[in-house]
């Protein structure tokens, strides 16, 4: 790992023993972009990447002088409105109105390690020799606006972190209108553009295209990452698969509204501009102040999608998320949500929990409905400090007889937001997010309370506080029902409205910053309406994140897969629910419903007092079995081997760090009729090893090598492919699942 300077040729190369990032400061001052990609150890000088040509219609930089037209080249740090068209990484409005600026090389350094982002979440460093930073300062000679670009280069994992710093330097106020966290000019435009994108019920779902000319992207304009789009996007050569190939993912550490675009310019080079989104965005920079935008995670792979998926999964969980529960293995938990929902009481909760408790189940969670007068999705909301009529005894009371029934207890809390019929309304309307005289759009009967208000968050910060510290609260399931309408900070002025949805977010970050250092060992997960907020962001904050409202095994499948592409199954909330399905009323059998939500983090959210003692029984041995390989199934190294976006069979492995375990996840949607033979794949394993397989399906009970394993595959025909088999024997029928699990003999 290494940042190298070359004084004569004033270029960077950044690199670790999987890539080199390398740029120049051009001749005109400005830093140009010349490489990414896989680590090239160089002869000294790679000026010759610097490619230019004498174009007709060029806008030249100088008079008279032909050698540079902006447009022409590749950039680290554009700037619009200087011979270069496509859409920039910066634009400063100065006070007479002009949006023209030139960002020029001052100086650098490098520095160990990696610094902190003020206020934002961000990768870190443990100690000093994991990573180095490159600080690159620019400045605009007239405004007198610096920009520190900062890039992270890691010493163990094949990724980039990329944020800019932009400090005021000059006298008079500006507006920061594009502050993009990272752009990147890439020579050619021969990729496919992979995006996460869904609605409610169906979030993240992998969509596929070929770069264009001209523009395409993802983003959010809501406030929130959003279900819609999520801030995360591969770049992937055609001919890369998951197992070999070439592909870069671009991760944006934020949780508001962001921006990933693609330009594809007139001779094939692909501007990439990742971010907060522009739309809506206008930040003001007083003489002497500081913006830092939020960081951006590239990650490079030259072996395929799954190796670059691995790296986000590695670095996510062991450099991003933080704190007690990191490592540790995530309680199996019952949630009260689906089978309850506001009709809860103390007796019932207690006899759900008696039950789950007897199943081996390690918390309960106590869902929406638990304060003020919530007994429907009308009334309530917000009134944190007032416990419903329903539970008597209070919070603290329940808490404890659950844990006297051997489990934790958690609870559910929405603290952005309030209902109008809520104490908290009556008493602070003018905390409500509202455009005077204007209307406010409601949704599910809520409305948004300004988290850019510091007396906001300090009321926040305090009436959580004291509803952790009342009773043993072990967990927070916090939840986030709408998007930002008619947005308006009634403490910002004029001139600074365009800083509202930033500045929600960085209340939002620093509430959960509060609540976290003060109650370290409380597990937190996110949620937002189920995965209306499942970003690197939040990652930071909350360990694991509720990945959508869709329990439907066979539908999560996708859910799960594409989520895989960024985010480690240890984030991954996920729970078994009844058949048939709320959501679709498909009926799907218990075992497959565990078999799907076993990769993640585990839970039940059903009604177990109604099942019959075979099905409770069945769940002992699931949850049983979810305990003794939660290691794996949390914390393993994860494989996509068949999409559900591709075909009736769906299958993804998890491996242990040393190889000698593993478990197949495979999944059928619909059943066949004389159906061809099956075989998958395996990967991760050690080809010299000999596996005993133990399963439900073919080859159970077999000793087979991992190269047998790997490169033949493992069989997963059913006994009733030829169609003449006697229905007693036949297997599985739609909706079938089965997990396969290895271990090494030698
Ligand atoms: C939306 C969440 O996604 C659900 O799991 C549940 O907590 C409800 N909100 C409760 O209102």
């Amino acid at each position: 790992m290494g940042i190298q300077f070359d004084e004569s040729s004033r270029m960077f190369h950044l690199s670790n023993r999987f890539y080199s990032y390398i740029l120049k400061i051009m001749e005109n001052g400005q830093p140009g972009h010349l490489y990414f990609g896989k680590h090239v150890k160089g002869n000294g000088s790679f000026d010759y990447l610097s490619e230019r040509a004498e174009r007709s219609m060029s806008h030249y930089y100088r008079e008279n002088d032909y050698s540079l037209t902006l447009e022409g080249v590749m950039h680290e740090f554009p700037a619009y409105g200087n011979g270069d068209f496509r859409h920039p990484a910066v634009t400063v409005r100065q006070q007479n109105g002009s949006t023209i600026s030139e960002f020029e090389y001052v100086s650098y350094t490098v520095t160990s390690g990696k610094p902190k982002l003020e206020g934002l979440p961000a990768t870190y460093c443990e100690k000093e020799d994991e990573a180095e930073t490159l600080h690159l300062k620019l400045k605009d000679r007239v405004t007198g606006v610096s920009a520190e670009l900062l890039y992270t280069v890691f010493r163990d994992y094949p990724a980039l972190a990329r944020s800019v710093r932009f400090m005021n330097e000059g006298k008079e106020p500006v507006w920061l209108e594009d502050a993009m966290s990272f752009s990147l000019d890439l020579p050619d435009q021969d990729y496919e553009w992979m995006q996460f994108s869904g609605a409610w019920g169906r979030e993240r779902f992998l969509k596929e295209r070929r770069l264009a000319k001209g523009i395409q992207s993802v983003e959010s304009t809501r406030g929130n990452s959003s279900h819609y789009q999520n801030p995360f996007i591969v770049l992937r050569r055609p001919d890369t698969n998951e197992q070999t190939g070439e592909a870069f993912g671009f991760s944006l550490i934020y949780s508001g509204n962001f921006l990933i675009q693609a330009e594809v310019d007139a001779w094939d080079v692909t501007r990439l501009l990742i971010g907060i989104n522009p739309f809506h965005f206008s930040w003001k920079l007083e003489p002497g102040k500081i913006f830092q935008t939020p960081e951006a995670v590239a990650v490079y792979s030259d072996s395929g999608l799954n190796s670059m998926s691995q790296t986000f999964h590695n670095i996510f969980r062991s450099r991003l998320v933080r704190g007690y529960w990191r490592e540790r293995p995530r309680p199996v938990l019952i949630n009260s949500w689906e089978a309850m929902e506001f009709n809860i009481s103390e007796e019932k909760l207690l006899r759900l929990a008696k039950c789950a408790s007897e199943c081996g189940i390690e918390m309960l969670v106590l869902d929406d409905g638990w304060f003020g007068k919530r007994s429907n999705d009308h009334q309530g909301l917000g009134d944190w400090d007032a416990v419903r009529d329903c539970l008597p005894d209070g919070i603290a009371a329940l808490a404890d007889k659950v844990e006297r029934l051997h489990m934790k207890f958690g609870i559910w809390i929405e603290p952005e937001m309030l209902n109008r019929d809520s104490e908290l309304f009556r008493k602070h309307e003018d905390w409500v997010i509202r455009t005077p005289e204007r209307r406010m759009s409601p949704c599910r009967n809520e409305f948004v309370l300004d988290l850019g208000r510091c007396e906001v968050i300090d009321y926040l910060y305090d009436v959580l506080s004291k509803l952790l510290c009342s009773a043993k609260i072990s967990y927070i399931k916090w939840d986030m029902n709408r998007s930002i309408t008619e947005l308006y900070s009634a403490v910002l002025p004029g001139d600074r409205q365009g800083e509202a949805f930033h500045r929600y977010i960085l209340g939002l970050y620093q509430l959960y910053e509060r609540l976290t250092n003060r109650f370290p060992e409380v597990l937190f997960e996110s949620c937002a309406s189920g995965g209306g907020r499942f970003d690197a962001g939040l990652l930071y904050y909350s360990p694991q994140g509720w990945l959508s409202d869709d329990t439907d095994a066979m539908e999560r499948l996708k859910i799960q897969y594409g989520t895989s592409f960024c985010y480690p199954l240890s984030s991954f909330g996920n729970h078994v629910s009844m058949s048939p399905n709320r959501q679709l009323l498909r009926k799907t059998s218990l075992s497959t419903r565990a078999n799907v939500a076993a990769f993640g983090t585990f839970g039940y959210e059903m009604d177990l007092t109604e099942l019959a003692p075979e099905e409770l029984n069945e769940i002992k041995i699931q949850v049983k079995a979810m305990k003794e390989k939660r290691d794996l199934f949390q914390f393993g190294t994860f494989f996509r081997l068949m999409s559900p976006f591709e075909g009736n069979i769906t299958a993804w492995m998890v491996v242990s760090p040393d190889r000698k375990r593993a478990i197949i996840g495979w999944y059928r949607f619909m059943n066949e009729v004389n159906a061809p033979f099956h075989r998958i794949r395996l990967m991760g394993l050690i080809p010299d090893c000999r596996y005993r397989v133990e399963g439900s399906g073919p080859q159970n009970e077999l000793v087979l090598g991992g190269d047998e394993l790997m490169y033949i595959g493992l069989i997963t025909t059913d006994s009733s492919a030829n169609g003449g088999c006697p229905p007693e024997e036949m297997q599985g029928g739609d909706f079938d699942s089965r997990l396969y699990c290895l271990t090494a003999e030698n």
